[in-house]
């Protein structure tokens, strides 16, 4: 059995508060994209995992996490191999990581005739991290809280997108502090995003796309602050970086487009794709 890790972006990210326990609170509006990552489930004697790019065939890597929080929760005796293939770039902001592990936990949970309902399912993937619960959700979701709290939203058009990533790379912590350290005044994106989709007007939803964290990864890696300008200078309507970045991410009237940024992009260096979102 292979099954799809899709990738996600933020299309809007306001930080609202610091909690106690050192996380932050947002208020963000994330979509699935259609570049994915694929898990490969096969029968074995014991658990293995292997992945295309050696530095993550670890312990630690959020896959063998996710397996091991499913093997001990259902009591099951490990009898599966996984193989991981990586489409996304990491760390990026773009959820990768999250996705694989969403990705194992559901693939787990068919192989094995579904022992976890959907409540624990989604209680596990909070335990792996904050971006977790949403790829097990794989539908536009309003995301609060840490990440975890999830609201669906419905009537989210599919957009043309290039996403990009350049040499650059960033920490999500040192991220966060910078923002912390900066006192920058909390932004409203989301509920602009929220009404607007709720009109239907594709325009006013591209215009309402934010980060509020682009004036800090601006300072600490700005070629994302150049991708951003080199798309729209390549026809892009909006353009933001996805998560604490470095990944940004285009919106183009059509796919056409946002082929041809693409193709200028990896032309210069980067990685770029264009894609879909999922609605
Ligand atoms: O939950 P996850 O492992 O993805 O978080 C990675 C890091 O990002 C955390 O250790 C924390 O520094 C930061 N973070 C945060 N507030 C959130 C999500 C992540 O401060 N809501």
């Amino acid at each position: 059995m292979k099954l799809k890790a899709c990738a996600k972006i933020n299309l809007t990210l306001d930080i609202t508060g610091v909690r106690t326990d050192g996380f932050h609170e947002l208020r963000s509006v994330m979509v699935p994209v259609t570049l994915c990552d694929t898990v490969s489930f096969k029968e074995s004697d014991s658990f293995a995992f292997e992945c295309d790019i050696k530095e993550l065939c670890a312990d630690d890597n959020l896959c063998v996490r996710a397996a091991k929080s499913f093997f001990e929760i259902t009591c099951i005796n490990p009898s599966v191999s996984l193989y991981l293939q990586k489409n996304i770039p990491f760390p990026a902001g773009l959820g990768g990581g999250s996705a694989d592990a969403a990705c194992v936990l559901r693939g787990l949970n068919e192989i094995y005739n579904s022992p976890l309902n959907s409540k624990t399912l989604f209680s596990l993937a909070e335990g792996l991290g904050s971006d977790v619960p949403f790829c097990l959700l794989q539908k536009p979701a309003l995301c609060e809280g840490r990440g975890e709290i999830l609201t669906t939203i419905k009537g989210m058009p599919s957009l043309d997108i290039v996403i990009a990533i350049g040499k650059s790379r960033l920490k999500t912590p040192e991220v966060f502090r910078a923002y912390d350290n900066a006192g920058i005044d909390t932004r409203n994106d989301t509920e602009c995003l929220l009404n607007a989709i709720k009109e239907g007007v594709k325009e006013r939803i591209i215009a309402a796309l934010g980060n509020a964290f682009e004036p800090i990864t601006d300072i600490l890696a700005p070629e994302t602050k150049y991708l951003r300008e080199q798309m729209i200078a390549l026809g892009a309507l909006n353009a933001r970086i996805s998560g604490s970045g470095p990944s940004v991410y285009g919106v183009f009237e059509n796919s056409q487009k946002a082929s041809e940024c693409a193709e200028r992009l990896k032309d210069e260096g980067c990685f770029a794709v264009s894609c879909k979102t999922l609605s």
